[in-house]
């Protein structure tokens, strides 16, 4: 059980050769060859061109394509092309077809119109799916499986007739009677008790806001039904080939699918990641922290990032392209992430479609007078030289407590005020990416002994379980870091009674009588005892009273003026931080610093702005990863290290000078 990928570098993309006439194809692959492409994901909407009516197949094309590909020594990552079901299916079988929360029926003509929960589409998808698995499940080039494609991608939930039964089955499943839905629901509140499961609906289009728990059951209920696809899937091909590892595309911070569940039915993660070069600081930011939440699903083991573009994508209003360096410098930082795959969409740009505007590895122009093939060409060279590092891992000191369902429950409507789960996370891993400090994501019930610094920014919903683990590792000697509006409501997303957060209250030796949630625009300020310096806030403010911890910062203005706004709290071997604000820059960073210090947290390396550092170990030896994001040739000390930059092959003693937007990889001296 769970097979690994061969360990090496990976490098390669989508590949569409069905768009294309077969005469193409010997040059696709002398080009692929070329540039050092050793992977493609082969056939991802390929579902019509297999299959082009109910009872007739067609799988000599793609036996000559893969033959092809293995005579030329290039992997297949094969797609089981269920993401994308042919016209003929829901012309005869409507039902397939997705419903909106307003009724409408989504339509052929793009991708993705299957509900997930539809009983013909499983049945076909299991049968084409047993069909790829019996043809190439001994084909030399099939080296993973690619289930379906960014399940829920475009397609976030359904609401029809099929939906609506599972919803129910679920449900049933979940709570055994409808006393206890009613009890889970608190469908006493605006007379919404239900005497028959039929009366029970996916939360449709309604006159005002719609029962929290059901829009919360709902989502749990989506996940899983994308989930039980996925897992129908992996079924039929372990049966078939339980040697070859199976995955799916992630995407990263996406909401609608609980990815921790997701990792136990993939081999190995893989993701696609199209951070928007317009601002590049924020980008590079998006890709790195969106590195550390995929890598943190399957930590034993290198993710692969499927899906990248090479220069502009096609889908934004405004779609710029990757200035020179940018796609080289992005892809060294999946590697210095944690990832051992460097994949793109797609291998040759579309010339019809809605995407025929999406870069590729080959454009529409001659391939040996486009910047982008130099580009993707001189990355394969490159990636040659760094196989050693494949298979090595990133370890950590710091996590942040993120969880799907806080997630959930947080944004669902009726709330004091908006609160971006995600991006409120995002902004703490920013100030650790920027030190050159890495950050896991985890858990809040994750065994936690490997951590010094726990963050848990607005973990709005927190089991009793969970709060119990994170009391815990403060107990044991742990820091924690929590800040507003958390461990408000229990899984049911009823509140914890007994003043907020009731189950951190002794962890934090404090507790919330009422919050004060600002428009944008509106500020208070912050001031630290024995500083004289103000730092402003916004957003939320927390009026908290003190029951053990100390206050280290307290508000400057509104009706709350001088009470605590950051408290510390000795509790056990540790120390919990509460932050029931959101400071601005300069008071975060004295916030964190201070938290840091406190948790003994350092950098993998002090570098200049702008330059981002990163380790990954193995048996093979430390990788020590220097990538400088800025346009200036810098200079960096390695404080006292030596080693090998793979990448120019040079020795590198003290020091190391990188020209604007270049990298290093050192193989750091035993
Ligand atoms: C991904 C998708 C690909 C392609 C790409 C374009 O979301 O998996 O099939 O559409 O975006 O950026």
């Amino acid at each position: 059980m769970n097979p690994r990928l061969p360990s090496k570098l990976y490098y390669g993309g989508d590949y569409n050769p069905e768009q294309w006439p077969e005469s193409i194809w010997q040059e696709d692959i002398r080009l692929m060859r070329e540039v050092g492409v050793n992977i493609v994901s082969l056939g991802i909407f390929s579902w019509a061109k297999l299959q082009p009516s109910e009872k007739r197949f067609n799988f000599g094309w793609l036996d000559r394509i893969m033959d092809l590909l293995a005579a030329n020594g290039i992997s297949v990552c094969l797609a089981t092309a269920t993401a994308s079901p042919p016209p003929w299916l829901s012309r005869q079988y409507p039902d397939v077809l997705p419903v909106t929360a307003d009724g409408v029926v989504l339509q052929v003509g793009s991708r993705q119109q299957y509900s997930p929960s539809s009983r013909v589409y499983k049945k076909f998808a299991a049968a084409l799916v047993r069909k790829l698995a019996a043809r190439y499940r001994k084909h030399p080039a099939l080296v993973s499986w690619h289930i379906n494609n960014e399940y829920a991608c475009h397609l976030q939930e359904c609401h029809g007739e099929d939906s609506t039964v599972a919803f129910r089955n679920w449900l049933r499943a979940r709570y055994k009677t409808l006393d206890a839905l009613n009890e889970a629901w608190g469908t006493a509140f605006w007379s919404q008790a239900y005497g028959d499961w039929k009366e029970i609906f996916t939360p449709r289009r309604a006159p005002y806001h719609c029962n929290p728990t059901q829009c919360l059951d709902f989502r749990r209920f989506i996940n899983d039904a994308f989930l039980s696809l996925s897992r129908m899937e992996a079924a039929i091909l372990r049966t078939a080939t339980p040697q070859i590892p199976i995955t799916t595309n992630f995407m990263g911070f996406f909401k609608p699918l609980d990815y921790r569940d997701w990792a136990g039915v993939v081999d190995y993660v893989a993701w696609d990641s199209y951070p928007d070069p317009v601002d590049e600081k924020a980008a590079r930011h998006a890709g790195a922290v969106g590195h550390d939440l995929m890598r943190s699903l399957k930590p034993d083991r290198p993710f692969v990032l499927m899906e990248q573009a090479t220069s502009a994508v096609n889908w934004r209003p405004t779609n710029l392209p990757k200035r020179p360096g940018l796609m080289r410098l992005g892809s060294l930082q999946t590697l210095a992430r944690g990832g051992d795959g460097v994949m793109f969409f797609q291998w040759r740009a579309s010339k019809a479609g809605a995407e025929k505007f999406h870069s590729a590895f080959l454009q529409h122009v001659p391939h040996d007078r486009s910047r982008v093939f130099a580009e993707v060409k001189t990355l394969g060279f490159e990636l040659g030289k760094l196989a050693i590092v494949a298979g090595s891992v990133v370890k950590n000191k710091v996590a942040i407590a993120f969880d799907w369902q806080a997630w959930w429950a947080v944004e669902t409507e009726s709330k004091p005020g908006r609160i971006d789960y995600a991006g409120w996370a995002q902004t703490l891993h920013r100030w650790f990416y920027e030190k050159n400090i890495g950050v896991d994501f985890v858990h809040p019930g994750a065994d936690l002994a490997q951590y010094d610094l726990v963050l848990v920014p607005s973990l709005y919903l927190l089991t009793s379980p969970d709060a119990d683990n994170l009391t815990h590792f403060v107990v044991r000697g742990g820091t924690l870091l929590a800040t507003y509006f958390t461990g408000i409501v229990d899984q049911n997303e009823h509140i914890v009674l007994g003043g907020y957060p009731a189950l951190l209250r002794k962890a934090l030796g404090l507790w919330v009588e009422e919050w004060c949630p600002y428009p944008d625009g509106r500020t208070n300020g912050l001031g630290f005892a024995g500083d004289r310096k103000k730092y402003a806030c916004d957003h939320w403010c927390d009026l908290l009273h003190l029951e053990g911890a100390t206050a280290l910062a307290d508000y400057t203005g509104d009706f709350f003026v001088g009470r605590p706004a950051i408290t510390r709290h000795v509790h056990g071997k540790g120390c919990a931080y509460y932050l029931g604000t959101r400071p601005d820059a300069a008071g975060l960073d004295r916030l964190l610093s201070r938290v840091g210090r406190e948790a003994n947290i350092q950098p993998i390396l002090k570098t200049p702005p702008g330059v981002e550092a990163t380790l990954r170990e193995s048996a093979e030896g430390r990788f020590l990863f220097l990538l400088n994001h800025t346009d200036r040739t810098t200079k960096i000390s390695l404080n006292g290290q030596r080693g090998r930059d793979l990448i120019s092959g040079k020795k590198i003693v003290r020091t190391t000078t990188l020209p604007p937007l270049a990298a290093a990889v050192i193989q750091l001296d035993r």
